[in-house]
């Protein structure tokens, strides 16, 4: 879809959820330029530095500020010649934190370089935020580190095309005492289907609202970031001081 359009459908769903005096909006992966970018120099003409001065996080950056909200969204990063598969979390006053995806999946291989910057922790209004991406799922070694740096919350800008992801998140929230929220694409491009079914699950894995698998959808709900700061499971166990690092 041409970046005129996707604009189009991302500022009536801004528009939307903004009106309901939100926090934070997430929105997919690589929301700004599809999922199949077909070349290196296809990427090169969409890509845009971290810093927020490129054409699609300023606009991202102005919707903070029409609405009074964050954003975290997926976006293809230029750093020089290399590029990221990154998600931003962005503010009325420019870009917050920024996470570089870990784990490629498939064809973003042979277009992307994976993160070099492990999972980074941001504070925001009191509420530690970390960001994961899509097929980073597969990893609960990196969901740990996220939430043993002290995570509340984990956004997951996604587009998700196999079908067990959703449930792995759900593991993932459960182990860590960590709330995550996917934000996952639908329909087509080429031969992979999206999966759709964004979802937020609470601190102790229960799913407290989860979209449909094919059609556009968002949702205003509200979570406890502060369910994440006890990992206690009973009066003798601790999720976290029982690990066994040493093994
Ligand atoms: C994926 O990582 N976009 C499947």
């Amino acid at each position: 879809m041409a970046w005129e359009e996707t604009k189009q459908e991302l500022q009536a769903a801004l528009q939307r959820v903004g009106e309901k005096k939100i926090a934070l909006a997430v929105l997919p992966e690589l929301a700004s330029t599809g999922y199949l970018i077909p070349s290196k120099d296809a990427l090169k003409r969409v890509a845009e530095p971290a810093d927020g001065t490129g054409t699609y996080l300023k606009w991202i950056q102005e919707q903070c500020a029409v609405h009074s909200m964050d954003i975290i969204t997926g976006f293809a990063e230029s750093h020089g010649e290399t590029f990221y598969n990154s998600s931003a979390l962005v503010g009325p006053e420019g870009v917050l934190g920024v996470y570089r995806k870990l784990h490629l999946f498939s064809e973003e291989q042979d277009l992307f370089t994976p993160g070099n910057h492990g999972v980074p922790v941001i504070e925001r209004h009191g509420v530690r935020l970390a960001m994961l991406i899509c097929y980073d799922w597969a990893f609960p070694e990196a969901w740990r580190l996220a939430a043993v740096k002290g995570a509340d919350v984990i956004l997951h800008c996604s587009n998700l095309v196999l079908p067990y992801a959703q449930r792995a998140v759900i593991g993932h929230a459960l182990c860590n005492r960590v709330s995550i929220l996917t934000a996952n694409r639908v329909g087509e491009e080429k031969d992979l289907t999206f999966t759709g079914q964004s979802q937020a699950v609470d601190a102790f894995g229960n799913l407290l609202i989860q979209g449909p698998t094919a059609s556009t959808w968002e949702s205003v709900f509200e979570i406890d970031p502060m369910q994440s700061r006890d990992k206690s499971v009973t009066a003798r166990n601790d999720l976290f001081a029982d690990r066994r690092r040493s093994l």
